[in-house]
């Protein structure tokens, strides 16, 4: 039997077989951030397909920390129901389920939130919504601190088998742990003992208050990719070592500050006409011109995380390792599990297309995805329409 169908253990828990669902917005929840029937069924299929463990959306922690208008929230005890009901249809197929608990900082706009973003500093102005962010105050950092413990109360009460700290792609601790986005002097900035302080508070203040045998992991960029100074694959080493001696019980390796560099982050082709569409009118020459110059520099190049996850896998030691970014081939996949570079293969696009692909590997009626990282999905984002494939030639 090939390695990708072999159970591995995150934590305590037993997964059933290699594949991760990696978190991927889905645009359906109300838009005070209830589950909604729709994304329980788009979660129902997706276990049916057999993924081992599925990572719904990213959750906001706070209503401060809301990065997308029909984002499922976790800030509410009103909100546990609704979670209820997603984990038992994911239990009822035989996955496992974790939530990817998130807050945003100042990676939203004033529309969505309705107030200005606040993140580590205040000196960068947002490129795209052209806002300055509110520096965050001790109390501000305290209650993000509070309001990730809360939420991992409530993702036990609701039944997930463990959470995903989101600590990568420009939100809130990605913000901190970057030295390009953290100007702070104070005991959260300046040093990269500092910069890590957030994460490292938000850890232990989930462990405190989850159940002893709930596992916590992380998903961090081994490279922002920044204009300058962001976190590189040795420093993504450094948080990475402190993160295993803090005895996390996964690593999810990601990369690209979005704002910054968007397309690092997914790779493929670049949708310059839908993304530029979802810009105001006055926005869309220049928005074209900035999508424009990235066309064909960012072409998908297989498991394109998996050089940086290499660099921190030699500071992780037994850490389970979860790598996202272009899996693509079976072949691919395997022999990266087999040489240990990575211990769970991660999707987000193919999922989207082929809920039932890891169905169709085991009976081997496919050895490749189909999804073609046309980034339809990922510009359809950008339009509020919901998650799906939108690629025209399905
Ligand atoms: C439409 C869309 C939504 C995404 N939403 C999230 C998210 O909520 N949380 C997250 O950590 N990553 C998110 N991502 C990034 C993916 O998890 C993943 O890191 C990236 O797509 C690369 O993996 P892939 O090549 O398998 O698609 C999203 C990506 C896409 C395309």
């Amino acid at each position: 039997m090939s390695i990708l169908f072999t159970p591995y253990k995150i934590g305590n828990r037993e997964i059933k077989n290699r594949f991760v669902k990696s978190a991927t917005y889905e645009s359906m929840a109300t838009p005070d951030g209830m589950v909604t029937d729709k994304l329980i069924a788009m979660y129902t299929l997706l276990a049916k397909g057999d993924v081992g463990l599925i990572i719904p959306g990213f959750m906001n922690v706070h209503p401060d920390g809301k990065a997308m208008p029909f984002q499922t929230g976790i800030f509410d005890d009103t909100m546990i129901p609704g979670l209820r009901r997603l984990t038992g249809a994911v239990h009822g197929h035989g996955a496992k389920i974790f939530f990817q608990l998130a807050h945003a900082g100042m990676q939203t706009s004033k529309e969505v939130l309705g107030r200005t973003p606040m993140g580590p500093s205040s000196s960068r102005r947002d490129p795209v919504y052209l806002f300055k962010p509110a520096r965050m105050t001790q109390d501000d950092i305290m209650t993000a601190i509070r309001a990730f413990s809360d939420a991992a109360q409530r993702a036990a009460q609701a039944g997930a088998d463990g959470i995903q700290i989101h600590a990568a792609h420009g939100y809130l601790i990605s913000q901190f742990l970057s030295p390009f986005l953290n100007d702070r002097d104070d005991a959260w900035g300046g040093t990269d003992e500092n910069r890590f302080r957030l994460l490292k508070e938000v850890l232990t203040a989930v462990r405190r208050v989850l159940p002893a045998d709930m596992p916590v992991i992380v998903k961090i960029n081994v490279n922002d990719f920044a204009p300058k100074d962001g976190v590189t694959p040795e420093l993504a080493k450094k948080y990475c070592g402190w993160l295993a001696a803090l005895k996390v019980d996964g690593i999810e390796t990601s990369c690209s500050l979005p704002v910054y560099s968007f397309m690092n982050m997914v790779r493929g082709d670049v949708p310059v006409r839908e993304l530029t569409r979802a810009f105001p009118l006055w926005k869309r020459p220049f928005a074209w011109v900035m999508t424009k110059r990235l066309e064909g520099k960012y072409n998908l190049e297989e498991g394109y995380n998996l050089e940086g996850a290499k660099v921190i896998k030699s500071a992780t030691g037994s850490t389970p390792l979860i790598a996202v970014g272009g899996m693509r081939s079976l072949r691919f996949m395997e022999q990266h599990l087999l040489d240990g570079t990575m211990d769970f293969v991660a999707m987000a696009r193919p999922f989207i297309r082929e809920p039932l692909l890891v169905k169709r590997f085991r009976e081997g009626t496919a050895e490749a995805v189909s999804c073609v990282s046309c980034n339809q999905c990922f510009a359809a984002m950008m339009h509020k329409l919901p998650l799906r494939c939108y690629n025209k030639n399905l």
